[in-house]
Formats: structure tokens, sequence, C-alpha cells
């Protein structure tokens, strides 16, 4: 029996998966994002500590037997987010999220800094990335930056609770700007240009390979037969790869969850960092990926239905399946934007409006508005030279086939429906616990989902969709958000 374990932003989930890779069990948790300012995001660590506990005791309530028989833990995080700890391990303040867009001025002074940023960690400086969020403590909080001693990813945080040992893995360490990605380990100078060095970093492994033991008191919390060890795991993004299999070139998905990412699996590290792709290490060794990223996909739906007071269920019900693009146009840049633009200062907007717009149409430009940046981010890798021919869809926003229709219209590509079932990130975390435990190849372990259908691009509506795409990128461009 193998447990998962997937950090999200909006929720903690825990997952049982047993030797045929049946899931036996789930619980989720809902979190709480603080933003104290405005581009602010930040979440308490103690908060995914205690919703974990809460998440895995509940599993032990429904599932005794189950958890009991535990002999190996996954990890799956949110990425980017820093957790700052002093000398004796303690946490110095909240962890600023991979969301937060408070660093823009301090990642052109990490460039310049590091003119072989770019080069090495094969990413561009953006705010939402680790090193940067260091120099704005650094200037603004001199008081805790003195004190830092340790920076840790949150899974790493958590895995440092769950086993008492500093221990991070490729696939989220890529997302910190301290990473030589092509070559797997910590850059000496990368570190140097954020005022740290190697001593403050965890030690590096890959995800599909041992990381620590349970805690014996947590160990005996559950009941579990013997103290199941943690595999490295994996940043949400390549976590949910793994669930979803997509582990070799080629392998594509879309991500519908709080952010937007187009995933795709690489030969070998390709960066391209001036379109503002990323180019991170896999989860198992030797494979490596590159996502484009759009900051608000199924929260740009969910901050409309705040805005209209009506659950997204009831605002997708009423929208229907479109034939023709709405008049109407909406950027989704809420919270600023990653792939294409490396812009944490945009902000969304509704344009075209009229006295005809209603709340129908303007919900469809929500969708068309978050399907249109993920158009750019599969234009930012095409131009990369990946070509991305199809992708499956996970995430809560796959959930809406409305939503699926209008992404493989305005990428003009099929996307694949899947079946009911797991996928995520807990999911693709309890493979890597398996793995780890058992030693088999990845191969063997990643057995694709079932699909339930591939949803093709509607000719009509991709047709009209190109029309509406220039609008889109006009807009932008002419600025002033
Ligand atoms: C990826 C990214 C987000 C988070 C969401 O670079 O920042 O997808 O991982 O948890």
């Amino acid at each position: 029996m193998f447990l998962g374990l997937d950090f999200g932003t909006s929720a903690v989930k825990a997952l049982l998966v047993d030797g045929e890779q049946a899931v036996v069990g789930s619980a989720s948790v809902p979190l709480t994002v603080q933003r104290p300012a405005p581009g602010h995001s930040e979440q308490d660590p103690e908060a995914w500590w205690q919703a974990m506990l809460d998440a895995v005791d509940a599993l032990g309530r429904d599932h005794p037997a189950a958890l009991a028989a535990v002999e190996g833990i996954g990890l799956s995080g949110q990425m980017h987010g820093a957790v700052l700890l002093d000398a004796a391990g303690k946490g110095l303040r909240p962890a600023i999220l991979w969301n937060d867009v408070r660093s823009a001025a301090e990642c052109a002074e990490l460039e310049a800094a590091f003119p072989a940023l770019r080069q090495v960690t094969g990413n561009i400086a953006m705010p939402g990335f680790t090193a940067p969020k260091l120099l704005w403590v650094r200037k603004h909080e001199p008081a805790v930056f003195n004190q830092v001693r340790t920076v840790l990813l949150p899974k790493a945080w958590i895995r440092y609770r769950l086993t008492g040992e500093m221990i991070e893995e490729m696939s989220d360490a890529s997302g910190t700007l301290w990473l030589d990605v092509g070559a797997r380990d910590w850059s000496d100078a990368a570190l140097a240009a954020t005022g740290l060095a190697r001593q403050a970093m965890p030690r590096l492994v890959e995800g599909n390979a041992a990381a620590g033991t349970l805690d014996a008191a947590l160990a005996a919390r559950w009941h579990m037969a013997r103290r199941p060890v943690l595999a490295g795991g994996a940043g949400d993004n390549a976590a949910g790869a793994v669930g979803l299999s997509a582990i070799r070139p080629g392998d594509a998905f879309v991500s519908l969850g709080t952010s937007g990412v187009l995933f795709a699996t690489t030969d070998r590290f390709r960066p391209y960092p001036k379109a503002a792709v990323h180019a991170f290490c896999h989860a198992m060794p030797g494979t490596w990926h590159q996502m484009g990223v759009t900051l608000s996909a199924a929260s740009s739906l969910a901050w409309w239905a705040g805005v209209t007071g009506l659950p997204e269920a009831d605002l997708l019900a009423e929208l229907g399946t479109p034939a023709a693009p709405s008049p109407a146009l909406f950027l989704p840049y809420l919270g600023g934007e990653r792939t294409p633009h490396n812009d944490g200062t945009v902000r969304g907007a509704f344009a075209g409006l009229s006295h005809d717009t209603g709340r129908r149409l303007m919900t469809q430009a929500v969708l068309e508005g978050v399907a249109f940046s993920l158009r750019d981010c599969l234009d930012a890798l095409a131009a990369s030279g990946t070509r991305v021919e199809a992708a499956d869809v996970i995430g809560g926003g796959s959930r809406s086939r409305t939503w699926i229709a209008i992404i493989a219209a305005a990428l003009g590509i099929p996307l694949h429906r899947l079946a009911a079932g797991e996928h995520g990130g807990a999911f693709g975390a309890a493979r890597l616990a398996r793995m780890a435990v058992t030693g088999e190849a990845p191969e063997a372990v990643c057995v694709r989902p079932a699909r339930e259908e591939t949803v093709m691009p509607d000719p009509v509506l991709a047709d009209a969709y190109t029309a509406q795409l220039a609008r889109y990128r006009d807009l932008y461009r002419r600025g002033g958000l």
C-alpha cells in the first residue's frame, strides 16, 4: 500500500493506492491563501501540516487496515514557495508562494548580478521562482534574512517534519533558480548571487529514489506496521505527469488547476527562457520537461464566480455549449502572468463589452481568455522546437467538457478527457513511492489512464478564434492594464 500526499494551494489531498494501483481511499482538507498586500500570496506552513494530519487521520478512520499497511509515502507539492528556517529549524515567516509577484525588481537585480543565470538554470528570473523571493526578504526584512539558515520548498519542509531530514528532489529544485538543471545539481554561482551557499540547501535526490523514513511517533499515530519510506516525490506538475504516465518525450498535458500549465516531457534539457518557457528536470533520472505557465486558470473562473455570487457549476450550466466566440474579451492576468510575458505587474481586463453583454457572455470570455493564455504557452513551446500534437487534461477545470472544447479549439489540437478516477499529483506521488520501495522502472509502473473521449478542435470555432486570438494579443500589447 502506498500513500500519496499532494500539497496544493487550495487543498491538501491524501490518497491510498494499493499494489494493483487501485485507489483505496482519499481525503482532502481545504487551505486558504493570505494576500496581505497587492501581489503578495502567502500561507503558514503549519496550516499545510495541520491539513495533512487531518487528511491522513481521516484516512485512518475510514480505512484503518489500508493505512496501517502503507510501505511508501510520496509527496507532491505546489512549487517554488520559500519556507525560511533558522538555525534551530524553526520557521521565520509565512511561506511566500509560487503566485506571489512582489519580487519583480529583485528578478532584474538577480539577472544583473549573475548574467549566466538563464544559461545555467535554463529559466528566466520570474517573481514566482524562489531565488528572487530571498532577495526581496534580504532587502525588506533584513532581520529575518540574517537568521535564515536553510531554505526549503513546501514539500521539502513537510518531509523535514515527517522524517527529520532535509532532502529535495530534482523537479521541484528546478523551480528555485539555484539548480544547474542540465547537470541536476545545485549551482554554487547561482546560490552566491542570492547570498546563499550550498549548506543552506537540502540534499538532492531523484523523485523515484528513497528520501527518508517516517518518524516513529507518526507511524505509531497511524498504526503503521512498519515505518514507511518516503520517495523524493515531485513538484505538483511533474507528479501529475507521473500520475498520467506522461514520462516519454512527446507526452503532454494541460493542467487546469489554480494555475494553468501546458506540460511537455522532453528528451533532454531544453531551455528557452526568452519566451518564459520553464525548462525543468522531470521526476525520474535522465528526463526533463518544459512548461508554459499561466498564473490564473481555474482561479479565474473561481474569481468570476465570486464576483457574480454564483457557483461555478451554475455559470457553466448557464453558458451551455457556445458555437461562436464571445464578443467580449478577458485577459486572465489577475495576479500577473508568466508565459510568455513574464509580467508581474500586468492585471486582468474585460474588453469589448456592449449593452448586450450579459453574464453568460462574460463567463464565456473568462473561459476563452484562459484558453488563449494556454495558446500563448503552446506557441512559446513551439518556438523552442517542442511540438505538442495532443494532450490530456487534468485539474479541477477539466470537469467542464465545454471548457475542454474551448481549449481544444483555441489550441488547435485534440484533447483527451480522462475517465473518472485519480490521475493527479497525489496519484503520481504514490507511484513514485512505489518505485522508491520496489525499485521498479518508471515504464513498468506508469500505465496510461483510460481516456473517456478525445475532444477534437471544432473547425468553425477554431477558425473564429484566430481573429479573437489576435484581438486578445493586441489588448495586452496596447498595455495600460
Ligand atoms: C509551476 C507553478 C504552479 C504551481 C502550482 O511553475 O508555479 O503550477 O506548481 O502549485
